[in-house]
């Protein structure tokens, strides 16, 4: 077991009615807010008005930045940097999903440099500072409200990448789950298929020796395998909801990943998808994992794949271990594609192969991703291909 710091210090609101401590808790950094959002629809389900409501009330000054794109792009992050140091502002709040509260991260950080915030991602420049950063989260999925990441789109360079930086975590997040009641079907089921991602990455590991933290992670892969499609089923189940969106803080806060150092695979490797394509980053992991798994598995590695049929979906411990293990495969896909309903090729998505050597080249960086298995470009062209 290797050694490991614990330090989440997010403090999290949850459940109904806690908009009430946003104005007490936006006060405490200063007076200047700017409010954050994405295409609009928190305007639809009647948050934005709640929200403006309590900022004023606290008697604070509002500035907004709106319009911010599902796998957000690098002009938005320019944009709320340009807002931050003209207006002094004090806080960013964001509130939406993943996007929004990355885009927002990277504005909070970009407010302290003079650089372009490009160079976060490309050249590794120092995020050292940021403004405190407020969540109200209204999609579960990317554990962006509890986590130090975020991710980034560069349509100039087709290029989505990734960066952390400890100063980015959020300070507060609120998470209601009546707030996702309006996420449609389909972005629920991304959302569920990112934090089954988000657990497979750190699960699937042959280092083995958190015995509590793989039992954590099998309960809360079960939890989003039980309460997504009652999700998609019934919107407005608060009980699927609370879990839904508790799973997915909990899923990339920090937690689960013990000492485990890992690198993670199908996250590099969907990125590059979204990057020239455009779409729903759970989507491109609902693709991508069960057929990276099916690339993984060998007498080496089999044993964990019989670990999670057993534990996760109940599968007969007496079966030989290669059949339980094609067998936990099967019923990934199953979750994914029946259940979830999600497209489960690249051709219906019509993506073709015309840039998978490019994108196998970018997502190992022309190396190593160092994951379960170490993959390099032709092991991730051939992932691609098996996607098709
Ligand atoms: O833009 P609006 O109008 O708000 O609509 C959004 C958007 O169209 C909509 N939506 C959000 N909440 C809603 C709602 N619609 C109705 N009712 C609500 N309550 O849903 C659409 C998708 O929103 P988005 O924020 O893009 O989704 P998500 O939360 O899945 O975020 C995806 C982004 O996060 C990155 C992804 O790569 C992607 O760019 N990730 C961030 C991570 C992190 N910070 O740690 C890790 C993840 O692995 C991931 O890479
Ligand atoms: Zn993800």
């Amino acid at each position: 077991m290797n050694s490991f710091v614990y330090d989440i210090p997010t403090k999290v609101y949850f459940g109904e009615n806690q908009l009430g401590n946003l104005g007490k808790e936006l006060k405490k950094f200063g007076s200047k807010v700017l409010l954050t959002y994405g295409g609009g629809s928190i305007k639809k389900i009647g948050l934005y008005d709640k929200v403006v409501k309590e900022i004023k009330e606290a008697g604070l000054e509002l500035f907004e930045l709106s319009g911010i794109e599902p796998n957000p792009r690098i002009d938005s992050v320019r944009e709320g940097i340009a807002i931050c140091k003209k207006e002094k502002i004090d806080v960013l709040l964001a509130v939406g999903g993943g996007s929004t509260i990355d885009a927002t991260k990277f504005m909070a950080a970009g407010a302290f440099v003079e650089h372009d915030p490009w160079d976060f991602f490309v050249n590794d420049a120092p995020i050292t500072q940021a403004l405190p950063i407020v969540s109200i989260l209204t999609l579960s999925a990317t554990g962006s409200e509890m986590d130090t990441g975020g991710v980034i789109s560069n349509p100039e360079t087709q290029d989505k990448l990734g960066r952390q930086g400890r100063p980015m975590l959020p300070a507060v997040s609120f998470l209601d789950p009546t707030t996702t009641y309006t996420v449609s079907p389909y972005q629920t089921a991304c959302g569920s298929s990112d934090i089954m991602s988000h657990i497979l990455e750190v699960y699937f590991n042959l280092n083995q020796d958190l015995y509590m933290l793989d039992c954590f992670m099998e309960g809360l892969m079960k939890t989003v395998i039980k309460y997504a499609p009652i999700a998609m089923k019934n919107p407005t189940n608060y009980e699927a909801r609370a879990n839904l969106m508790w799973a997915s803080s909990w899923a990339i806060n920090g937690f689960i990943r013990g000492g485990k150092q890992q690198a993670w695979s199908c996250h590099p490797i969907e990125h590059e998808i979204s990057a020239i394509y455009d779409i729903t980053h759970g989507l491109g992991l609902a693709i991508l994992t069960p057929r990276w798994m099916e690339y993984c598995l060998n007498e080496k590695t089999v044993s964990k794949y019989v670990q999670f049929g057993i534990n996760v979906f109940g599968i007969n411990s007496t079966l030989p271990p290669m059949e339980i293990a094609k067998e936990s495969i099967e019923r990934l896909n199953d979750f994914f594609f029946n259940q979830l309903e999600l497209k489960s090729t690249f051709t219906e998505l019509n993506i073709d192969d015309s840039n998978f050597e490019l994108m196998a080249k970018k997502a190992c960086d022309e190396g190593v991703i160092e994951g379960f298995i170490p993959l390099n470009e032709s092991d991730i062209k051939k992932i691609y291909e098996m996607c098709l």
